[in-house]
């Protein structure tokens, strides 16, 4: 069906019934924010993506032009498009995954706060067409601040009464991404040879690589380990920056706007490909991310976490710690704990 169909529900193809490479059932993942910066190539990533069968591109704008461009692709994935609140229930409805990098930028006078209540308030309203069309999806929650976005999605699954801690996942694979490209470069070896587990949340401090931990097997200077920390908790700034390059202010802050996305898709992707081998089974799928958890005295942490049918079905402790990441564990906790109070509060005030 040409896109002006889909988007008008055309009934399901018969290719619906289709089944992933290799026999496997494939899933069916709706991307809410399809036709932003990250939705854009996550869109594309995930039609590339053998387990997907079916693939929902939710926004409320423009849409339709990123269905018709991806929905083209000779890839298993059929593609349909869904534009604007009232499309919202079918978009979710039948979904096993459901990735959300949905939000609006920050304009000119809006102060932080502003910012943070909008895009609050975008994650509560997507959460509640989650909590009424497909309860038993695992999110994938990208949506800044993920810190504060996550309990706000808890809050609003549990007044639904469809709260599975196990489900709610915040993706922090960005920063996983760069430790690994990091440290490959220091150490001098390939980047897929190499592992770092990075914990706590998903913003500046908060983003505690565990140096000590790298796999293979490695000693760094301290010298090292502070540009390597400090690297990965700014990497973002990193991008933006060099974006910005010679620019005016005026394209500069256009550039700020989409900064970092061709990456922070490529990591999303990882994450969800992730979750669909975990979904279908696969043993000993190990991921980092930010979800309800018990191993430090607040209520969600990113951990190392084992994904399977369940979504997070186990979650490892954070392991021996080096002097300098207890410090640094110290301080995560405590920025953390007033993120996670700002968005229990969002909801529940
Ligand atoms: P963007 O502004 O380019 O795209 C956001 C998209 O969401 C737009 O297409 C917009 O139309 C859409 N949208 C707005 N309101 C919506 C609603 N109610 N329902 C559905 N869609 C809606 O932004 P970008 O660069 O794609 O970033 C998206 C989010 O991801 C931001 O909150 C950003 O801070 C966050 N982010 C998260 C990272 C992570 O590692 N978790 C890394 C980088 C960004």
């Amino acid at each position: 069906h040409p896109p002006s169909l889909q988007m008008q529900g055309v009934p399901p193809l018969r290719r619906e019934n289709c089944r992933a490479k290799g026999g496997a059932p494939g899933f069916k993942v709706a991307i809410l924010g399809a036709a932003g910066g990250i939705g854009q190539p996550l869109s594309l990533l995930m039609k590339m993506n053998p387990l997907v069968s079916v693939l929902h591109l939710y926004d409320v704008v423009n849409s339709p032009g990123v269905t018709a461009d991806v929905s083209h692709m000779d890839t298993g994935a059929v593609v349909r498009g869904f534009l604007g609140a009232p499309q919202l229930e079918n978009a979710l409805t039948g979904m096993d995954i459901v990735i959300i990098p949905a939000g609006i930028p920050r304009k000119p006078g809006m102060t932080r706060d502003d910012l943070f209540k909008i895009n609050a308030g975008i994650v509560r309203t997507l959460c509640e067409g989650v909590a009424k069309c497909c309860p038993k999806a695992i999110v994938n929650l990208i949506s800044n601040p993920v810190n504060s976005t996550v309990p706000i999605a808890a809050e609003v699954f549990k007044k639904a009464g469809t709260y599975d801690p196990k489900r709610l996942l915040g993706v922090t694979t960005l920063d996983v991404v760069r430790a690994n490209t990091f440290v490959a470069e220091v150490l001098g070896i390939d980047p897929r040879e190499v592992d770092v587990p990075v914990i706590g949340g998903h913003s500046g401090v908060t983003i505690l690589p565990l140096l000590s931990q790298v796999k293979p097997a490695s000693s760094f200077t301290s010298e090292e380990i502070n540009y390597l920390t400090n690297r990965i908790q700014n990497g973002g700034t990193e991008v933006v920056e060099a974006k910005a390059g010679a620019g005016s202010a005026t394209l500069s802050m256009l550039n700020t706007r989409r900064t970092y996305s061709k990456m922070q898709a490529y990591a999303a992707a990882k994450f969800a490909d992730a979750c669909l081998r975990g979904l279908r089974g696969d043993a000993g799928i190990v991921e980092c991310t930010f979800v309800a958890s018990q191993v430090t005295e607040l209520p969600f942490f990113a951990t190392k976490v084992r994904l399977g049918r369940g979504g997070a079905e186990e979650i490892f402790p954070i392991g021996p710690l080096s002097e300098y990441e207890r410090v640094g564990l110290e301080k995560a906790k405590n920025e953390l704990a007033g993120s996670i109070d700002k968005g229990v509060s969002f909801i529940r005030k």
